[in-house]
């Protein structure tokens, strides 16, 4: 009997926990930091000790999208258990700061104030994230897996002619805060090509957070060099920013697109609602089956309608209130369809006015994970703008995010990406700004997807196109490549890369009533893994439009 009892044990833990795949993927932004991620599975770490590796290792080697003094959002699934859960690492506004801060006396903002400089920096959560990662979901010691990172920051690596374009475009910024152009410029200048980028101090800092955990970063010495660097250069950080900062774990948005189950970022992100809130306006249409010029126009439709939604309704969940059971329901996503035409496009002034959401480049990044065991992480970390505030506190080499400025400045005018926000997403003491980092769990009973990417406002957009091709069938390879078009309600065009849209469907688009804008350039990097259990394989694959590396071992 009792051995009867114990195989029935072992057969329902084996069920619940599936299958394992037959190999591991991590899919980065940068080679090096999937080296690294792989070095640290190759110790035995799992996935989650990956992550540390390879988010450390991407705060060196790609310092214009994340890092030590950014923010992000990690979606994690550990196998053991089947638990899902979003760490929300997301920065905080200073407790100085004050709904008008970059408002001039006339109530106007005041150019690139939230964008330049300490005073646009809100406190950075990723040291905390990699302390609460390691310490709760790894195997190995943080001491091992930010070695990777600490190694290229110490023995620096040649940078490649992705840098140098991301340099070419802050390099004024750069240039005015001397611990940044020391680092980053050669001279003074845009390196030459075979710039070797090396970061002692980043290493020294990525040491204290390896031997105290958060408290090496937000106590301590490289707290002392953070507060007085900021202060002296005009930020309005405290000592009990540092102490207070908490890394949130919260209860990823799920929901259902036909047979796919969606697991999705939470506010403050508004990725997870406005994917969601879209997947269920498409869902009663047979997208695969109608003409694609009529599945573009009802894909915008349904987008202009979600993203309104995000700048009425979402913040910090903390601070605000929202209608997230209304929002993510089925029936109110029918009704929202139910006035869509299909052979007219809604102008985006006649929906119930509110506040509005805009555009996006190469800056924050994603990664995407799976380990043997089939832990999973998702995850897209951000500085914001290409090298964040361009201000580096001295002697700490970590490069200040300027997410502030994903807040609403001021009702109704547009960010960086021209998303609008009103008193929502309005700025308060220690309040999180709404986000659009979408890092994704797809899931049917045969086939797992982890993914993700930069791009600011369009990054669910791009999100959402990826969870159509892979309810569809499609591989990796295409959701990742596959030219992009974008609406996010205002502005009121559909914006498209090169080659997304044929003559004869911006001709069928026109003809509908919407506005077109080539962008005459691509957008996003994302970064997507696929375990077929079905066939029994891995697959990932990096946006070909980034340097990343995709691999399966
Ligand atoms: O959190 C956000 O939505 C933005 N800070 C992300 C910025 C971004 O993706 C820039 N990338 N191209």
């Amino acid at each position: 009997m009792r051995s009867f009892l114990l195989l029935w044990l072992a057969w329902s833990v084996a069920l619940w926990a599936g299958p394992k795949p037959p190999q591991a993927a991590i899919a980065s932004a940068h080679p090096l930091a999937t080296a690294a991620g792989f070095e640290i599975l190759d110790q035995g770490g799992n996935a989650f000790d990956a992550a540390v590796a390879v988010a450390a290792a991407l705060a060196v080697v790609e310092p214009a999208g994340s890092g030590l003094g950014g923010g992000g959002f990690l979606l994690l699934h550990r196998a053991r258990d089947g638990r899902q859960v979003m760490l929300d690492a997301r920065e905080t506004a200073p407790l100085a700061a004050r709904r008008d801060m970059y408002l001039d006396a006339a109530g106007n903002p005041i150019p690139r104030a939230s964008i330049d400089g300490p005073l646009a920096a809100g406190i950075p959560g990723m040291p905390a994230a990699l302390a609460h990662l390691a310490e709760n979901y790894g195997r190995l010691p943080l001491r091992c897996s930010l070695a990777p990172a600490i190694r290229y920051a110490r023995e620096g690596f040649v940078v490649g002619p992705r840098y140098l374009e991301q340099v070419e475009r802050r390099h004024a910024v750069l240039g005015r805060y001397p611990a940044a152009a020391a680092i980053f410029l050669e001279k003074g200048q845009v390196p030459r090509p075979g710039f070797r980028l090396v970061q002692p101090d980043l290493a020294r800092v990525l040491e204290a957070l390896a031997a105290r955990g958060r408290a090496g970063f937000y106590d301590g010495w490289v707290a002392e060099r953070l507060l007085a660097g900021v202060r002296a250069a005009g930020g309005v950080w405290s000592r009990a920013d540092l102490a207070r900062y908490r890394v949130v774990e919260r209860r990823p948005v799920v929901g259902r697109y036909h047979n796919v189950r969606v697991v999705s970022a939470a506010p403050p992100s508004s990725g997870g609602v406005v994917l969601v809130e879209t997947l269920n306006i498409l869902s009663a249409y047979p997208l695969t089956h109608l003409d694609p010029a009529t599945a573009k126009h009802l894909i915008v439709e349904a987008w202009r309608r979600a993203y309104r939604d995000q700048a009425l309704y979402l913040g910090d969940p903390d601070f605000v209130s929202m209608p997230l059971r209304r929002l993510l329901s089925p029936d109110y996503a029918a009704g929202l369809r139910a006035a869509i035409r299909p052979d007219r496009a809604l102008p985006s002034a006649w929906l119930a006015a509110g506040p509005e959401a805009g555009g996006a480049g190469a800056d924050t990044t994603h990664f995407s994970i799976l380990d043997r065991d089939g832990n999973r992480v998702a995850a897209t970390l951000s500085i914001n703008y290409l090298f964040g505030s361009g201000f580096v506190v001295p002697g700490t080499g970590v490069l200040l995010n300027d997410e502030m400025d994903d807040f609403a400045i001021k009702p109704g005018v547009p960010n960086l990406y021209g998303l609008v926000g009103g008193s929502a997403n309005a700025i308060a003491p220690g309040k999180r700004m709404l986000s659009s980092m979408t890092p994704t769990f797809l899931e049917t009973p045969d086939r797992i997807a982890v993914l993700g990417t930069p791009g600011g406002s369009r990054i669910i957009s791009m999100v959402t196109l990826a969870a159509l091709d892979f309810a569809a069938g499609f591989r990796p390879a295409l959701w990742v490549a596959w030219p992009r078009f974008h609406h996010q309600y205002l502005p009121d065009e559909i914006q498209y890369e090169p080659d997304a849209l044929s003559g004869a469907e911006r001709r069928a688009l026109h003809r509908r009533g919407h506005r077109l804008k080539a962008l005459g350039r691509t957008y996003g990097n994302m970064q997507a893994i696929l375990w077929d259990r079905f066939l029994d394989r891995v697959e990932a694959a990096s946006d070909p439009r980034g340097g990343g590396s995709a691999v399966v071992r």
